[in-house]
């Protein structure tokens, strides 16, 4: 049995959310970048370049790592609200599909070190459609008062400014409200804004090559067996039906969380069940460290136990480090001793790569269900 606690990746889910994606997409102008802040595995990365997706990158690291993978440069975008000039630098030496602008000041780092490099850099405006994404606060981006992107009120100015500007090229526009999106509206919403930015640059005769929706869409935290693949074929229509780009503009998305949420979990043993004065608190040796959504966000993942068929308790499953915000929420579980195998469900996006070292602790390691699975785990035996 692999030393716990580490995540465990189903790769058979990931192949079947990959197909369900490809499938849903029937216009041949839409292009799926997947958002490597998500989940930056290699193994994982591999398997989603099979599916022919392109790299959304924050990072000059994520595009060095989207590179050294195998994800084409002319297919991978760059977004973030602070870029550094050697980042920047990197997204234009390799030719990047785009550079996300997020502000007006931006434009001239942007130009200047183009002009170093004796190149044009490509860049899509990122704007901000003040479209409420109905999400949880800290993972709403479309709000005008958000720091991210350029308010739409202000394309004028921008477009102004960046045709002062040699070495830019205003190849497209680029959006993105937020994430962990259940309900639709807020897509409908932006494909009217988009579509209003879109009749804008016609009134000033500006051409762009393409709109990027950003990403954003949900997954089922709650039913994730349920639920293991999200409606990739409703989300699409919404964009069929609402958005209305011009001949020959390619429409661009930015998943993240969608393709992989559900394909991971966190595994960890029991260490202590402590019965307190009403509360029994199962002690797991997974901590905040190893995934700290729900002391971030106070977000819910379904919490198992794998290895127990006994009649049903409620626990406060916690974790080992010196934080009160050191916990993964309540959990109806069968009864749950030292030893036990507790599965955090729904932990593929945003766990692994948000994990930490404090406290000097060990980082989780990856195993892939064509290494183990999950019953010979418990047994203790390798495939
Ligand atoms: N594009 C941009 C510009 C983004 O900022 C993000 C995510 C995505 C695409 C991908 O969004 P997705 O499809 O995964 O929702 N750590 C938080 C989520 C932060 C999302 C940041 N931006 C969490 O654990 O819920």
């Amino acid at each position: 049995m692999p030393k716990t606690p580490f995540y465990y990746y189903d790769l058979n889910l990931l192949d079947r959310t990959l197909k369900a994606l490809k499938s849903a997409i029937t216009d041949s102008s839409y292009h799926v970048h997947y958002a490597i802040k998500a989940n930056a595995e290699t193994r994982i990365l591999k398997k989603i370049i099979d599916y022919g997706l392109g790299a959304d990158c924050v990072s000059g690291n994520e595009i060095i790592k989207a590179i050294d993978s195998g994800f084409n440069p002319k297919d991978i975008v760059l977004a973030g609200v602070g870029k550094t000039d050697e980042e920047l630098t990197l997204a234009i030496k390799n030719n990047i599909h785009s550079i996300n602008c997020e502000s007006i000041e931006e434009l001239e780092v942007i130009d200047q070190v183009a002009k170093q490099n004796n190149s044009i850099a490509k860049i899509a405006f990122r704007l901000n459609p003040n479209v409420d994404a109905q999400t949880h606060r800290h993972i709403t981006t479309g709000l005008s008062e958000n720091k991210f992107g350029i308010p739409v009120a202000d394309l004028g100015m921008a477009l102004e400014e960046v045709s002062k500007y040699k070495n830019i090229m205003l190849t497209g526009v680029h959006f993105h409200i937020g994430s962990q999106i259940l309900s639709l509206n807020p897509y409908a919403k932006l494909c009217y804004a988009v579509n209003d930015v879109l009749t804008f640059l016609d009134s000033k005769n500006i051409e762009i090559e393409h709109l990027n929706l950003g990403g954003g869409l949900g997954i089922n935290y709650h039913e994730p067996d349920t639920n293991p693949i999200p409606n990739f074929e409703e989300y699409f229509k919404v964009f069929d039906k609402f958005l209305k780009p011009k001949p020959n503009q390619s429409v661009h998305f930015e998943l993240g969380r969608s393709l992989v949420g559900q394909m991971g979990s966190l595994i960890s043993k029991v260490l202590y069940v402590k019965v307190g004065k009403e509360t029994k608190f199962a002690i797991i040796d997974a901590g905040m460290t190893d995934l700290i959504r729900p002391a971030l966000y106070n977000s819910y993942h379904k919490i198992e136990n794998i290895s127990s068929d006994k009649e049903m308790e409620s626990y406060k499953v916690v974790g080992p480090i010196c934080e009160s915000t050191d916990t993964f929420g309540e959990a109806v579980l069968p009864m749950t001793s030292r030893g036990d195998i507790l599965q955090i469900r729904s932990a593929g996006a945003y766990g692994q790569v948000l994990s930490s070292n404090y406290n000097l602790r060990d980082r989780a390691e990856s195993i892939y269900s064509d290494e183990w699975d999950l019953a010979s785990i418990l047994i203790g035996q390798k495939n």
